[in-house]
């Protein structure tokens, strides 16, 4: 019960990364607040566990972060830990991206996420160990062709998150950040189903030969929104199985 009566928002939580986190958090005693796309599964992914309160709403929505923020703290009384894990990816070269491909990537990817802590950190502040966990990707260092806003999105969510730990360690609020690397998740099945040789690829650039599994990524965002990590603020957690140590 390492979470034990903590209250969590978790978004992009119908699937994926944000599913597994939504689930672990509620299993080490934290109330959840699960947010996901009105189009997504949220109103079932987490039926059946206790702890987790679904709420179909975009991130990106005009007032929706004060909303989430509000039903966080009107459900249960306080908001200890912000997991602002929600995220869309889009290939789009430069030369063809057009205005609405580059500022969705943004809106959802990093000025959600700056909205979220903004809308949170006043109830932050009466926690006595609040958390904002930010998701961001190896994609935050490197690159491919294709992803110059998912790119720039989360360099954008790493710069964003070392300035909150800056902002925010007075008031006993911890900011860090996750780098996952490939992970088998609902923004990278669909392809890697129908393309087994690139998942092929991404599986053995890890020196761990696998790929990452949701529930990786879960274990580290627990591990960052615990007691643990009381003193670690404005880090980067690369959760890719060393992906990342060979260019
Ligand atoms: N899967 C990977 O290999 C990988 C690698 C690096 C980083 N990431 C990051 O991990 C995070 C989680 O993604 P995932 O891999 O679990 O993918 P996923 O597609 O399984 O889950 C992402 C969830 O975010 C939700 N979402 C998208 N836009 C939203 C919005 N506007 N409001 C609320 N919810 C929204 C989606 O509906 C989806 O349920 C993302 O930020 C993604 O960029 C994933």
């Amino acid at each position: 019960m390492r979470l034990k009566d903590r209250a969590a928002i978790v978004t992009g939580a119908a699937s994926g990364i944000g599913r597994a986190s939504a689930q672990l958090f509620a299993e080490e005693g934290a109330l959840v607040l699960a947010v996901d796309v009105p189009t997504s599964q949220i109103m079932t992914a987490h039926d059946g566990v206790a702890g987790v309160t679904p709420l179909a709403l975009s991130i990106a929505d005009e007032g929706a972060p004060a909303r989430i923020v509000g039903e966080a703290v009107a459900k249960f009384g306080r908001l200890d830990i912000l997991f602002n894990n929600a995220g869309v990816s889009g290939r789009h070269f430069v030369e063809e991206m057009t205005d609405e491909q580059w500022e969705r990537i943004m809106a959802v990817n990093v000025t959600a996420q700056m909205k979220l802590a903004r809308a949170a950190i006043p109830h932050l502040k009466a926690s006595p160990a609040a958390r904002i966990i930010n998701t961001a990707s190896v994609m935050a260092e490197g690159t491919d062709l294709g992803l110059a806003a998912y790119c720039a999105s989360k360099a954008g969510v790493a710069g964003l998150t070392r300035t909150l730990a800056l902002e925010l360690g007075r008031y006993n609020i911890t900011a860090n950040y996750l780098l996952p690397g490939a992970i088998e998740t609902g923004m990278t099945k669909p392809l890697w189903d129908v393309r087994p040789d690139v998942a092929d690829i991404w599986s053995k650039k890890s020196p761990l030969r696998r790929l990452g599994q949701p529930i990786d990524l879960a274990r580290a965002a627990l591990f960052l929104a615990s007691d643990e990590a009381s003193f670690i603020t404005g880090h980067g957690l690369n959760v890719d199985g060393g992906l990342m140590l060979r260019v």
